[in-house]
């Protein structure tokens, strides 16, 4: 895993290029846990980059994000300046009990090893706190034509994913393993970002298949000038919806 993350193109990358889906999805879990007021405390699980920890300022008094990978935690400091960043890992939080009013994790849990995370997030979550787990897939797909998703095929045989060291995560898969919890609710739903050719060029090369690719002896140039030439036509010079299949499970 440390490899997949660590090093600082791949956290500068996260930064700068990755499409703005977080602060559309904490805007949905504002409003189902009914945010009326700032939460005293707040921690992202996972925070990488930054780029989930940073909207959480929009409902929290003091947000907290832990990461385990170095190259993230000074990238994300950079990025969000008003949160607190530590280097720290899911399994041993470095927070008293009953500290924490909202615990986010967002596609950082598939990483961890949960049960010695669950316990941990149950101690320091004030009584009546939620943890919430999200995530979301790839952006594949258009919202009014097949071309994206014609082209991610291509992509993905050129560029294939790394061999898998997460684990899968879903609603129905957390409401199993979330000892000490109860998934009280979740929602599956679709996030649809307005992105140009140039954005979405720059968001692929954030991916871990681009990563693997260029560990494997691509380079950089190569590769964009593929995604420059293959996209090209794909976008036709317009901005497009992509969508980005997402979800959100309530855990408490
Ligand atoms: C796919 S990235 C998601 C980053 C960020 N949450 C976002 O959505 O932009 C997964 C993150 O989980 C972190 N991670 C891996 N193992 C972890 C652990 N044991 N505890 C906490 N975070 C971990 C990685 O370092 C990485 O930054």
């Amino acid at each position: 895993m440390e490899e997949l993350f660590a090093s600082p193109a791949m956290a500068a990358g996260y930064a700068l290029a990755r499409p703005a889906v977080h602060p559309h999805i904490i805007s949905r879990i504002r409003a189902m846990l009914k945010i009326a007021t700032p939460l005293p405390n707040t921690l992202d699980i996972g925070c990488g980059a930054g780029l989930s920890a940073s909207p959480l300022t929009t409902l929290a008094e003091c947000v907290y994000g832990i990461d385990p990978v170095h190259a993230m935690v000074r990238q994300a400091t950079l990025a969000a300046p008003s949160v607190h960043f530590i280097t720290a890992a899911a399994e041993a939080l470095p927070f008293p009990e009953k500290s924490i009013h909202l615990i986010t994790a967002a596609g950082s849990l598939n990483y961890t090893n949960l049960d010695a995370f669950f316990p941990e997030a149950r101690r320091i979550l004030t009584p009546g706190g939620a943890l919430v787990v999200y995530d979301f897939s790839q952006g594949s797909r258009f919202s009014n034509s097949p071309k994206l998703e014609e082209w991610f095929d291509i992509f993905r045989k050129r560029y294939p994913a790394p061999p898998n060291c997460s684990r899968p995560l879903s609603p129905s898969i957390l409401a199993e393993m979330a000892a000490g919890f109860k998934l009280s609710t979740s929602e599956e739903f679709v996030t649809s970002i307005p992105l140009t050719v140039s954005a979405y060029l720059e968001y692929i090369m954030t991916e871990t298949n681009i990563a693997h690719a260029i560990r494997n002896g691509a380079t950089p140039h190569e590769v964009r000038a593929w995604l420059g030439s293959s996209l090209g036509p794909v976008f036709n010079n317009q901005t497009m919806d992509v969508l980005f299949p997402s979800y959100t499970a309530y855990l408490k």
